[in-house]
């Protein structure tokens, strides 16, 4: 049957046609065929996730195929590192680990000098000068550190990350991606723990992330364009063809009406994206959108979205918040990219304006805390995020405070985890109250070790690991902050709940989960104080006049 539709849409579709975009395009960015994530792009993060996660989870693999596949169909089990190819394609696995050891040769090699380098400095680095050491840095590492101690005398060092992307270790030769259709919201399972094999469905582009081929595919969305010219600029072999052809149809998409009424329309897209509109501007939170298929759940599109959008803002540096396929999607519609400011070279902050910068966008601002960003009818202001990672020292997450002309204020505090209401007390004495407040009550999390253990020395104890989690707030935090900013309206949001996004999240809840309970207790404690709240879910649209 789908046969019969792909040769139909194919048989249409003529080189001299004016074609568009398919709606339900998938643009998966790979690096080195793992699905691209941010400290993929960093080169010393980069680096250790290949070493440390991707090899390992691929050794593992060949080993012992059977215990995966039974994983992958544990719920418990959900976003834990198991391939999931059903405990088949073995060779190609093994394949992919010669691949990935000759292709990343040159990052295995500064994987292998962090770790030397931090063990130079935990023997010799004694509370003498460090200038003796400098000779003894790894060769890959020479020129691109400084060591320092902190007050304690305990020795450590920073890259210099500007410099690390000059070198051989930033290859964006290794950046490809996907492209397939989908027509479901179970088309796709978890990415981030399985590298990324051929199959039938899905074309491989060669390119690397900042390639102007990703804008110019992208805007076929709303701009028609004859099929035969796109079909040179992405110098198709010929057995591609029939499958590229079946991306694009010549159905115009339906035109999106802008917002032209006198206030702020604020309409939520799934998980932590939400996108703020007044008739001058738009702004788009944490972009993560859903591709547009028939659905019996409602939800907003990219079909949504304006032709411009004005500033994207981003919250912190996770897999859920940094969404490299919706913001190459976007690209060429974002005229400003506003990130939190990393703390300069440390291995477990890398920065966000380098890694934009580095795969094609233009126009980042990096905002740091208490700093503000002023524009046409719109201030943006950078309040500290506290928690959610692990403990770690990460400075690259803010929550950002929107202040319109018509005296509509809003916080988008994604996942910080209210551990210090004191902090929230001191930051309201500086900006005030606000009307609403976009609030993460994921209190549950996972782990240090599943998203940070391939940059550690050393493993942490299981206890250890597990009491250092990446979790939003928990009820009483999150009473905290509405008794704080005193908002009429309050919206829990990034629990990673919306159906579609279950290739990145590992999330599943029942009633009995944690941040179900804590936020429905939440939902109560407003309904009592008479606050408007909810628990967003699908999509959400309110006006602000
Ligand atoms: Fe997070
Ligand atoms: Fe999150």
């Amino acid at each position: 049957m789908e046969n019969t539709l792909l040769e139909k849409t194919i048989e249409t579709i003529t080189d001299l046609d004016q074609v568009y975009l398919k709606p339900n395009l998938v643009l998966e960015p790979l690096f080195d065929n793992w699905y691209a994530w941010a400290h993929l792009i960093s080169p010393a993060t980069a680096a250790l996730n290949i070493k440390e996660r991707h090899l390992k989870i691929m050794a593992s693999y060949i080993k012992n195929p059977r215990i995966h596949a039974a994983a992958v169909r544990n719920p418990k089990m959900l976003g834990g590192p198991f391939i999931d190819y059903d405990g088949q394609r073995v060779d190609e696995i093994a394949a992919a680990i010669q691949t990935t050891e000759e292709k990343c040769a040159d990052l295995l090699e500064l994987g292998e000098a962090i770790h030397e380098l931090n063990q130079l400095l935990r023997t010799k680095a004694q509370g003498y000068a460090l200038a003796e050491l400098y000779p003894e840095i790894p060769e890959p590492l020479q020129g691109l550190v400084e060591l320092v101690y902190d007050l304690n005398h305990q020795a450590s060092f920073r890259f210099f990350e500007p410099l690390l992307y000059q070198t051989k270790f930033y290859q964006d030769a290794l950046q490809s991606f996907n492209l397939f259709l989908i027509d479901d919201d179970d088309a796709r399972s978890f990415v981030l723990s399985t590298p990324k094999l051929p199959d039938e469905q899905t074309l491989r582009v060669n390119l690397p992330f900042k390639s102007k081929k990703i804008d110019a595919l992208f805007d076929c969305i709303d701009q028609s364009r004859q099929y035969g010219e796109l079909k040179e600029l992405f110098e198709l072999e010929e057995q591609d063809e029939t499958l590229f052809r079946n991306f694009f149809t010549k159905t115009p998409p339906s035109n999106y009406q802008r917002y032209q009424g006198d206030g702020v329309l604020t309409r939520y897209f799934g998980h932590a994206c939400v996108l703020v509109e007044t008739p001058q501007t738009s702004i788009l939170v944490d972009p993560v959108v859903s591709y547009g298929y028939d659905t019996d759940l409602s939800r907003y599109t990219y079909a949504d979205l304006p032709e411009t959008i004005d500033y994207v803002l981003i919250t912190h540096n996770h897999q859920d918040h940094v969404l490299f396929e919706t913001l190459l999607r976007l690209r060429r519609k974002i005229k400003n990219i506003i990130v939190p400011r990393s703390n300069g070279g440390s291995l477990q902050d890398p920065s966000l304006k380098l890694m934009f910068e580095h795969i094609g966008f233009e126009n980042i601002i990096e905002l740091g805390e208490m700093e503000s960003v002023s524009f046409d009818d719109v201030v943006i202001t950078g309040l500290p995020f506290i928690g959610e990672h692990c403990d770690l020292d990460v400075r690259s997450k803010l929550c950002h405070h929107v202040a319109f002309q018509t005296g509509f204020k809003v916080i988008f505090a994604a996942d910080s985890c209210n551990v210090s209401p004191q902090l929230y007390q001191r930051v309201k004495d500086v900006v005030g109250e606000v009307d609403a407040l976009f609030l993460g009550m994921e209190c549950e999390g996972a782990p240090l070790s599943w998203l940070y253990g391939p940059l550690l020395y050393e493993k942490l104890a299981k206890d250890k690991d597990e009491s250092r989690r990446l979790a939003g707030c928990n009820y009483n935090q999150s009473r905290a902050l509405i008794d704080i900013f005193n908002p009429q309206n309050i919206f829990v949001y990034a629990m990673g709940m919306e159906p579609w996004l279950k290739y990145i999240s590992s999330i599943k809840y029942t009633d009995e989960s944690l941040p179900i309970i804590e936020s429905d207790k939440l939902l109560e404690y407003c309904r009592e104080k008479g606050i408007e709240s909810e628990r967003l879910f699908g999509e959400k649209i309110i006006e602000y006049r």
